[in-house]
């Protein structure tokens, strides 16, 4: 379902970069320039996800029809077929939405799990290298090991400075990890967030908006009713605000990262979000989330000070506004 073969180009450059890092840090010298390497033969990206993967040695047939004819079906195979061997999902339906780092499928869900489909997400090798790595996000987010344990503030900048494999692994993990557990717990906090199901290494399995034949679009592609405007505006703000109950700011909220479906708005993509406890700076972050919502919900003649919320939430929640 990619649209052009742009896509698998920018693909395969991913996975021979992601080859590179490693080999230049493993045998200590730059290596002779390589082939582009397809993702069968790509060791290192197959090592390094049997490494993620839970202790399930079955392997049991998985063949879902429509990643056979992708380019990089093998990528997104392995890092889907952990899903299917813990019964979580029976098939792959169709791509959501392939994004820059992430893709986004819809896969049949295992009837054990009482859904009908699930949303995977899957990370491509590009995020190896291209972790954030503003010093807003450093100080802000939590680091975990191999674990999955907190780490200490002085271990954790000592792992994450270092540039070999296994740091990068570790860092992606831990980035996705934290993405994860965020969304958790947001959802046990009663925040609208699609269900978090389940996280193997690179990819993360949650409950799906939209159904077997079409995704929930995003709250920028609908046209809202206008006596809709206000109440979902509201369950906008409140949810923002019970996320800042609970220590978390989004860090990238937009009617871009909102799905609406069947009258209802739901909240995604927490690769961004931070803990206000960790840095004063995040004040910045929330009054962008609050203001980018406030902007949306602008042409349905809704007026609100951005400002004056964040405002208000911080010194509520954490005391005194920062200088
Ligand atoms: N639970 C879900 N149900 C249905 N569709 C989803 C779900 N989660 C994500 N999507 C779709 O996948 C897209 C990408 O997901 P997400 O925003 O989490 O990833 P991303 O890393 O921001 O990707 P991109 O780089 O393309 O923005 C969303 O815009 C949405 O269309
Ligand atoms: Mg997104």
């Amino acid at each position: 379902m990619y649209q052009n073969n742009d896509d698998f180009e920018i693909y395969e450059d991913e996975a021979a970069s992601f080859i590179k890092i490693k080999d230049k840090y493993r045998h200590g010298h730059h290596p002779k320039p390589t082939r582009k390497t397809s993702y069968e033969s790509n060791e290192d990206v197959q090592r390094w996800l049997k490494e993620q993967a839970s202790e399930s040695s079955a392997s049991r047939e998985f063949h879902p029809t429509m990643l056979s004819s992708q380019r990089d079906g093998p990528w997104i195979h392995s890092s889907l077929s952990q899903f299917y061997e813990e019964d979580l999902i029976s098939d792959v339906l169709y791509i959501a939405k392939s994004g820059k780092e992430a893709s986004v499928f819809c896969c049949v869900a295992h009837p054990d799990t009482a859904y009908d489909v699930l949303a995977a997400k899957v990370y491509r090798p590009r995020m190896f290298r291209n972790l954030r790595n503003d010093a807003i996000y450093r100080q802000s987010r939590v680091v975990v090991d191999e674990h999955k344990k907190a780490m200490g503030n002085s271990r954790a900048k000592r792992v994450m400075s270092r540039k070999n494999a296994k740091s990068r692994a570790l860092q992606v993990s831990s980035w996705i990890g934290f993405e994860y557990e965020t969304q958790i717990q947001l959802y046990e906090a009663g925040v609208h967030v699609p269900k978090p199901l389940s996280h193997i290494g690179n990819a993360i399995l949650m409950e799906y908006l939209g159904d077997r034949e079409k995704q929930a679009p995003l709250l920028r592609e609908v046209i809202l009713e206008a006596e809709e405007a206000r109440p979902l505006f509201e369950q906008i703000l409140a949810d923002i605000e019970l996320m800042f109950a609970h220590n978390r700011v989004h860090g990238d909220l937009s009617e871009y990262n909102i799905l609406y479906w069947e009258g209802a708005v739901m909240l995604i993509d927490f690769a961004q979000a931070v803990d206000p406890r960790h840095s004063p700076a995040v004040l910045q972050l929330l009054q962008r989330d609050i203001e980018r919502v406030c902007q949306y919900f602008s042409a349905y003649g809704i007026e609100a000070s951005a400002q004056e919320i964040a405002y208000d939430l911080w010194s509520r929640y954490m005391g005194p506004l920062p200088d």
